[in-house]
């Protein structure tokens, strides 16, 4: 079984003005904090609300998407809002970014790589981030209700995997946490969170 289910994602882009919201990761509105301004790239931006938060906080930001529809949303909403950012239409196992970001972002979808993929996206992330630039990575965890069904995909079994994967880096956030989901059938999802500087 397929559990990116595109067609399914898709039509719910395509149907409804904010599938995932337009509040931003509680983690995501921290990174202002650990830095100013620069590069930002965000991986499986979806609609865009946390590349749109950081591009209105003066970064340049850049979005990619396997979905052409999120990745429409994202930039339509940006133009609405006057912001100048840029997305591309792109599979994030095949995609090999341009030059160094001072932040790069990927929130809520590692789950749907596998884990050796996973894996690779991380490495990527972090060749691509600058000296002293940021990496924030929020993931479903073990406990998550996904991990059952899908086991073959990456759920984070402890926060000790995401810090060991960055233990060259300094970890400024590594923790777990609970978010309550209304996007279906009301549910829990469990997360793990990483920020840490090269
Ligand atoms: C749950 S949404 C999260 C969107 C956004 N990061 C957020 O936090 O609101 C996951 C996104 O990852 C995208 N995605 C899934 N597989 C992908 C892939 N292989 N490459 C790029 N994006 C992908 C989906 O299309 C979807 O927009």
């Amino acid at each position: 079984m397929q559990f990116f289910d595109q067609k399914k994602i898709r039509e719910e882009y395509e149907h409804r003005r904010c599938l995932w919201g337009l509040e931003p990761n509680r983690y995501v509105k921290q990174i202002p904090d650990f830095v100013k301004k620069g590069r930002v790239l965000d991986i499986g931006v979806g609609e865009g609300r946390n590349a749109l938060y950081l591009a209105e906080r003066g970064f340049a930001v850049t979005g990619i998407d396997i979905l052409d529809v999120a990745v429409e949303k994202y930039l339509k909403i940006a133009q609405e809002k006057g912001l100048d950012v840029k997305g591309e239409v792109i599979d994030a196992r095949e995609y090999e970014p341009e030059g160094e970001f001072d932040v790069i972002i990927c929130t809520a979808t590692m789950h749907y790589f596998k884990e050796k993929e996973a894996q690779e996206i991380i490495e990527k992330m972090k060749r691509h981030t600058k000296k002293g630039g940021i990496n924030l990575i929020t993931t479903f965890t073990k406990e998550d209700i996904g991990f059952k069904e899908y086991p073959d995909f990456y759920f984070v079994g402890c926060e000790d995997e995401l810090k060991e994967m960055y233990k060259h880096w300094d970890i400024i956030k590594c923790e777990n946490y609970i978010k309550h989901d209304t996007h279906d059938k009301p549910h829990d999802h469990h997360i793990a969170v990483l920020i840490a500087r090269k």
